[in-house]
């Protein structure tokens, strides 16, 4: 584990590695506050940790029943038992696996009628609670965490946004077709993910290298959300090879 600009980052072989310690360190979180609240994504990057997690749970060595969960996004408008909502893939590739208490669980509403109106609910639910303890986070290709955009300003709150073409198309690789992407999103502001009290980010691919160097080693700048990670009290990230060799760490 090396410490760069105040952020721990554990450099792993593999994929597999980097959802392995991804696991331990959620896990000692888990055990430590059994009745926390933690912060979801989506996305390809943590299904090896979420893999992880149920095969804990299975072997008895992990609990869900206390804990509630909050996730970081929602295309919008989606309907949650379309396979492409983030709904649906926190089910399948998680929750239905766990002992989660069901009312336990917060997903921003894909299926709202008013946009503005569901961020301001989801973000009151948030602070309405004890607050996050940790967060999980994935990395966009063009930095963004969650849907935050490379925007001229950081956002503050839950937030409708309309998708970039860059997300459009990176995300489009989980979709029929390009066109079949939703164009808007409702997302955790990064004032809201920043407000988390631990964030755990997870980085890996060559297709990543890019953005993770400017998120971690550049400038603080909107252009880059994830920069601003670099002004967080308690961020680990872990990051596999490909990603490593680019950061010469
Ligand atoms: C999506 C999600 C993000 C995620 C990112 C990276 O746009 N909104 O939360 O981190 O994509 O996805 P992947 O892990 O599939 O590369």
């Amino acid at each position: 584990m090396k410490e760069i600009n105040n952020i721990k980052i554990y450099a792993e072989e593999t994929y597999e590695d980097m959802s392995a310690r991804a696991a331990e360190i959620f896990c000692q979180e888990l055990k430590e506050k059994p009745n926390g609240i933690f912060g979801f994504a989506t996305g390809s990057t943590p299904i090896g940790l979420y893999k992880e997690l149920i095969k804990r749970y299975e072997n008895g060595e992990i609990d869900f029943s206390g804990i509630t969960s909050f996730n970081l996004d929602e295309y919008y408008p989606i309907k949650k038992s379309s396979d492409q909502s983030y709904d649906y893939f926190m089910k399948d590739n998680l929750f239905n696996h766990i002992n989660i208490r069901p009312e336990n669980i917060n997903i921003p509403n894909g299926e709202a009628s008013d946009a503005q109106q569901e961020c301001l609910r989801y973000e009151e639910k948030i602070n309405s609670s004890p607050g996050i303890d940790l967060q999980i986070l994935g990395l966009g290709e063009n930095g963004h965490i969650a849907f935050n955009e490379p925007s001229d300003s950081f956002t503050e709150m839950t937030n409708y946004i309309e998708l970039t073409e860059s997300t459009i198309s990176a995300n489009s690789r989980m979709f029929d077709s390009t066109d079949d992407v939703p164009k808007h999103a409702l997302t955790m502001g990064i004032g809201t993910i920043m407000n988390a009290k631990k964030i755990l980010l997870l980085i890996n691919s060559e297709r990543k290298a890019k953005a993770a160097k400017e998120a971690l080693f550049g400038e603080v700048t909107p252009e880059c959300p994830a920069s601003i990670l670099q002004k967080h009290p308690d961020v680990v990230v872990v990051v596999d090879k490909a990603v490593a060799d680019v950061l010469d760490i």
